[in-house]
C-alpha cells in the first residue's frame, strides 16, 4: 500500500474536518445483528458455521429469511468505519448511506472471510501452498479479490499466515504449513494476489494478514490456549510470513485471540507497535478479532469492557470488530485523557489510508453489470483456475506397484461417504459456495464416463453400513476407491482435535476391505495432516487429496487415471501416531537425536521419524538427483546438480533445498528450506538445476530480536523432500 502526496494530503484535510465523534466512527467494525428467531451478531453465526454448529444449509435459509439491521442510523451518523458482508446490493446500499448521507461522505470498508477464495473455491490453504507453484497462489488470490469485489467487499481477512507446526490444532487447514520459508513466499504471492489492481474495473481488496500473532503455537494444539516462547523462535518462526506480507505492502493485521508470554495480542503493544507498526513497518491498520477487546476481560488483563478498550488503542489496535466497545468508550476515554488524540489520529489516519488507497471514494459501488456476471454460470476461467489449483495440490503419498494409475477398463467400486459428498469438498472457511458448482468425486468420475459401483459404507461420523461393506467386498471389481477423512467441519476455527487418526469407523472399513484381499487405493479428503500409520503401512496407494475445492471431483478422477501426473508436496509433516504431534521437519538439534540407544530423545511405542516427511509427494515418474556441487559468488551460495526424469512419463518435480547452520551461538534447525523450483521433465530428459542462496538469507535472529549472520560451517542439502537428500558442506564467511 502507497499513497501519493496528494492522497496523503487529502486524508489529513479530511482527519483535520472530523469530530472526536466521527474519528471514533471509524475504528467500529460494525456487525449486523440478525434479529428474529436468530438473536445473534453476524460473526457469531459465521462461527456458528465454521465450527458445525449450523450447517451451510442452514445458514443458507437463515440468511434468506431472518432480517438483519445493519444499524443505518448508525452508518448515516458517521458511526461506523466498516462492516460485514458478501452481498452486493446490500453492500451498494450502505456505501450510499455512508457517501451519500454522512456528513464527510467516508465510504465503509466491507470484510469478509475469503480465505480460499469465494465463490470460486479453491484449495485450502495447507494444500495450495503444496504446489509449491507461486505464480499459481498469486492468481487464485487474484481472483478471489476479483470475485471479492463483485460481492462488495474490499476487504479480505486473509492471507491466513500462521505456521502451524501441531496437526491438532484445527486451524492448520487455513494456513500455509509449518515452514516459515515457504510460508513467506505464499505470503508474498497472497499480498501481489490480492492487492494488484488488473482490470479496468477495480479488481483488487486489502488484505488483512492474520492472525497476529503466534496463534498457531497455541499449547497442546487446542485452539484459543495460551502461548509461550523464547524471542527467537518469535522471530524465526511466526514473524516471518507477516515481515514478508509487510514487505508487498499489505494493508492490514488482525490481531489473534491468544496471549503470546501473558499478554493478550489484542493489547500487546509489543508485538503490535514495537514490531509489526516499527520494525516490519504495517503502514494501514490493524483489527481485533472478533469480540477480541471484549475476551481481553475473561484473559483476566483488563478490568471491564472501558479498561479494554483503552489499553488495546494505546497498545496500537485501530479497529475494534464487533463489540462496540470502541463506539462505546473510546470518546469519553479522549475527554479523560486516558487515550491521546495522537493516538486516535494515528488510528483513524491508517484507516483512512487504506479507504484512499482502494479508490473508495471515487468508486464506492460496484457496478450492476458486475453484479450480474455472478448471478449467472461461475465463467469458464474461474472453473479452469479451480480445477489447475486443485491438481497442483494432490500429493501422492503411496503408489505400490505401480498400482496408480488405474486402467480406464479396470472395474471398479468405489466407497465412503465422503465420494458423494459435493458440499465437503470445498473445506474450512468456505461462505458462498453454490452446490451446484462442486463436483464430488462421485459425480467427476461420472463425468469422466468411468463406470463403478458405489457403496457408502460409512463417513467420518456415524455406523459401519454391514451390508454396503458386504457388498462392496463381494463386488467383481479390480480396485477399490475408498474415500475416506474428515468432514470440513472437523478442521477451521474452534476445531482442534487429540485424535487425529481417520474418524469413526472409516479405518475399520479399509481393515475388513484389506482383510477380505481387496486392492485398496485410498483417497483423502481432510483439512489437516492425519496420523496414518497404519493406512501407510497397510493401504497399496493413497492419495491426500485435501479439500481441493469446487473441482475436487474432476482433479482427482484424473490423477487417478493418469490423465494428470500429481506433483504437490506436502507442506507439513505427517504424523504416524496421535502422541508424536507437534512434529515438524525444521526442529533443533538435540544432544541426544532419536536413534535405537535407549538414552536418545524418542518415544518407547512410537516412531520418531514422520509417516510422511515435509516436501515430500511421489510422482507417476522417477526423479533421480546427482553432481550436487557447491559454489560461492560474493552474495549467494550456489547449488548446482543434475535433476532426471528416470521413469517413462513427463512430470513436474519440485527440486528442494535445504540448509543447516552447523554451529551457531544458538542451536539452530537440523534443516531449513531456503529455495525451489518447480522442474517439468519429459521422460529420459535431464536438467542441470542452479539453486542459489542469497548470504544475508542465511542467518537467524537471536534472543534479542537481532537478526544476525555467523560465519562458519554449513550443510546444504538437495532433494524431493526434506528427508531424501544429497548434501555437501560449505565454509561462509559474511565479511
Ligand atoms: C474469527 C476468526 O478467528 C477470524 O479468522 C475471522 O476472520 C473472524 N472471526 C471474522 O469472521
Amino acid at each position: 500500500m502507497k499513497l501519493t502526496d496528494a492522497q496523503m494530503q487529502f486524508v489529513e484535510d479530511l482527519l483535520n474536518k472530523m469530530t472526536l465523534e466521527e474519528k471514533v466512527g471509524q475504528l467500529n467494525q460494525d456487525s449486523p445483528s440478525i434479529v428474529g428467531g436468530f438473536d445473534v451478531p453476524f460473526e457469531e453465526l459465521i462461527e456458528m458455521l465454521t465450527d458445525g454448529r449450523i450447517s451451510q444449509e442452514e445458514f443458507g435459509k437463515i440468511m434468506a429469511t431472518a432480517e438483519r439491521d445493519f444499524h443505518e442510523d448508525d452508518i448515516r451518523a458517521g458511526m461506523v468505519g466498516a462492516v460485514m458482508g458478501n452481498d452486493p446490493v446490500k453492500a451498494n446500499e450502505l456505501q450510499k448511506i455512508a457517501v451519500e448521507e454522512t456528513r464527510l461522505g467516508i465510504p465503509l470498508l466491507m470484510g469478509f472471510d475469503v480465505i480460499h477464495g469465494l465463490r470460486s473455491v479453491f484449495p485450502i490453504a495447507i494444500a495450495e501452498a503444496g504446489s509449491f507453484d507461486d505464480d499459481l497462489m498469486e492468481r487464485t488470490a487474484q481472483m478471489a479479490a476479483k470475485e471479492s469485489r463483485a460481492y462488495g467487499i474490499n476487504w479480505n481477512f486473509a492471507p491466513m499466515l500462521d505456521v502451524a507446526r501441531d496437526s491438532r490444532w484445527g486451524r492448520v487447514s487455513e494456513g500455509p504449513g509449518e515452514d516459515p520459508f515457504l510460508a513467506s513466499r505464499f505470503a508474498r504471492a497472497k499480498i501481489k494476489g490480492l492487492q494488484t489492481n488488473n482490470e479496468a474495473t477495480d479488481s483488487y481488496v486489502a488484505a488483512c494478514t492474520k492472525h497476529y500473532v503466534a496463534y498457531s503455537a497455541c499449547e497442546a494444539g487446542r485452539d484459543y490456549n495460551t502461548t509461550t516462547m523464547s524471542t527467537s523462535q518469535l522471530y524465526n518462526v511466526y514473524l516471518p510470513t507477516f515481515k514478508a506480507a509487510m514487505e508487498e505492502g499489505a494493508c492490514s493485521a488482525m490481531a489473534s485471540f491468544n496471549d503470546l508470554n501473558g499478554v493478550p495480542c489484542t493489547v500487546n503493544s509489543y508485538t503490535l507497535r514495537d514490531i509489526l507498526k516499527g520494525e516490519l513497518g504495517l503502514k494501514g491498520f490493524v483489527v481485533s478479532d472478533a469480540n477480541g477487546i471484549r475476551e481481553c476481560v475473561t484473559h483476566g488483563i483488563a478490568e471491564d469492557d472501558v479498561d479494554a478498550g483503552i489499553q488495546a488503542l494505546n497498545a496500537g489496535l485501530d479497529m475494534d470488530m464487533g463489540t462496540r466497545i470502541f463506539y462505546n468508550h473510546i470518546a469519553q476515554a479522549v475527554k479523560d485523557g486516558k487515550v491521546s488524540m495522537e493516538t486516535l489520529d494515528d488510528a483513524v489516519r491508517r484507516i483512512l489510508s487504506v479507504k484512499v488507497w482502494l479508490g473508495l471514494f471515487e468508486n464506492p459501488y460496484v457496478p450492476q453489470d458486475v453484479i450480474d456476471a455472478y448471478s449467472k454460470a461461475l465463467p469458464a476461467e474461474h472453473v479452469a483456475l479451480c480445477e489447475e489449483a486443485a491438481e497442483k495440490s494432490i500429493v501422492l503419498l503411496k503408489n505400490e506397484d505401480k498400482l496408480l494409475p488405474l486402467d480406464k477398463s479396470a472395474k471398479v467400486t468405489v466407497v465412503g461417504e465422503l465420494a458423494d459428498r459435493a458440499d465437503e469438498v470445498v473445506g474450512a472457511w468456505s461462505l458462498a459456495w453454490e452446490k451446484d458448482d462442486c463436483v464430488s468425486i462421485k459425480a467427476g468420475l461420472e463425468a469422466a464416463g468411468v463406470s463403478f459401483e458405489y457403496y457408502p459404507v460409512c463417513g467420518p461420523e456415524g455406523d459401519l453400513n454391514a451390508d454396503e461393506l458386504k457388498a462392496a467386498i463381494e463386488s467383481d471389481s479390480d480396485i477399490v476407491i475408498a474415500v475416506v477423512g474428515e468432514y470440513t467441519s472437523m478442521s477451521g476455527e474452534a476445531s482442534s482435535k487429540a485424535d487425529i487418526t481417520l474418524p469413526g469407523h472409516q479405518q475399520e472399513m479399509l481393515k475388513k476391505l484389506v482383510a477380505a484381499g481387496k486392492k485398496v487405493v485410498s483417497v483423502l479428503m481432510n483439512g489437516r495432516p492425519l496420523a496414518l500409520g497404519w493406512e501407510a503401512e497397510k493401504l497399496p496407494a493413497i492419495i491426500e487429496g485435501w479439500h481441493l475445492g469446487i473441482q475436487m471431483g474432476t482433479a482427482i478422477t484424473k490423477v487417478l487415471f493418469g490423465d494428470v501426473n500429481p506433483s504437490g508436496k506436502l507442506a507439513s509433516t505427517f504424523s504416524s501416531v496421535n502422541g508424536q504431534e507437534p512434529l515438524y521437519y525444521n526442529h533443533p538439534n538435540t544432544g541426544r537425536p532419536g536413534s535405537k540407544s535407549k538414552f536418545t530423545s524418542k518415544y518407547l511405542d512410537a516412531p520418531i521419524e514422520p509417516c510422511f516427511p515435509f516436501g515430500y509427494g511421489l510422482s507417476y515418474t522417477t526423479f533421480e538427483y546427482s553432481d550436487l556441487k557447491l559454489s560461492e559468488t560474493k552474495d549467494d551460495v550456489v547449488a548446482n546438480f543434475t535433476l532426471k526424469n528416470t521413469g517413462d512419463v513427463a512430470g513436474a518435480e519440485i527440486a528442494q533445498l535445504y540448509m543447516q547452520d552447523v554451529t551457531a551461538s544458538l542451536v539452530r534447525p537440523v534443516r531449513e528450506l531456503k529455495a525451489y523450483e518447480r522442474v517439468q521433465l519429459n521422460p529420459g530428459e535431464e536438467k542441470q538445476l542452479t539453486l542459489s542462496l542469497r548470504k544475508c538469507d542465511m542467518g537467524f535472529y537471536n534472543n534479542a530480536g537481532k537478526y544476525v549472520c555467523e560465519d562458519g560451517l554449513y550443510r546444504i542439502y538437495v532433494g524431493g523432500n526434506s528427508r531424501d537428500t544429497l548434501e555437501a558442506e560449505i565454509r561462509v564467511q559474511f565479511k
